[in-house]
């Protein structure tokens, strides 16, 4: 195990979560380096962040490719090149193949706004609004084949309150994903992360 690891984070858009790593890579000192954000959308707003950062960053336009496994693979090229021992994906709009997932297995952490295996899929505010829960939320999780399943490494829940619009929610939702994601990365950086019989043991600090 390397002492410093490699990270690279996969975005498509405004990258609000990459930022929250990001920051926390930093205030917190981790035995890490953010080493690449890669984005599957040339407008990004999220590489600014990155670049002016000093972040390497890359685009890998999906439109580009004719089929997914030629952009899943042209993906894996570019992220290999950075040699990372884990890979983010923070709002990475794209599904991604088997094959992808499977190379990176154990390696590859994903954010999804919602308390799975509540609400897989897009449109989890509006679904959760539908449905009427009480509790919505966010989770972190190893990303496997099946869209959105995958070991949970941390959950954080929030009320919905009778007057929530999908924007209210999704802003309360947000705000603690800027708390879970980095503490996950932070856990896996410090290797207090195990996956036994498909659920995610939390090792405590040294
Ligand atoms: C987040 O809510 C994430 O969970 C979802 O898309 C949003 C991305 O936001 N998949 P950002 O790009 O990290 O700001």
């Amino acid at each position: 195990m390397r002492p410093m690891k490699n990270i690279v984070i996969l975005i498509s858009g405004r990258g609000s979560n990459m930022e929250a790593i990001v920051q926390a890579a930093i205030a917190e000192r981790w035995p890490a380096k953010i080493v690449a954000v890669i984005s599957n959308k040339a407008e990004a707003k999220g590489l600014e962040f990155a670049a002016s950062h000093g972040i390497a960053t890359a685009i890998v336009a999906n439109k580009d490719y004719a089929s997914r496994d030629e952009f899943d693979s042209a993906l894996q090229q570019a992220i290999d090149f950075y040699q990372p021992d884990l890979v983010v994906l923070a709002g990475f709009m794209r599904i991604l193949g088997a094959p992808f997932v499977a190379h990176y297995a154990n390696r590859l952490l994903n954010i999804h706004p919602s308390l799975l295996p509540s609400f897989p899929g897009l449109d989890t505010h509006k679904k959760a609004l539908e449905f009427g829960v009480k509790w919505h939320g966010a989770t972190v999780h190893f990303v496997t084949a099946e869209l959105d399943h995958g070991p949970i490494v941390e959950q954080a829940a929030v009320a919905v309150f009778s007057d929530d619009s999908e924007s209210s929610l999704a802003a309360r939702v947000l705000a603690q994903e800027h708390q879970i994601y980095p503490r996950a990365v932070r856990w896996f950086v410090h290797d207090q992360l195990q996956v036994v019989d498909g659920r995610v043991i939390v090792a405590a600090t040294a």
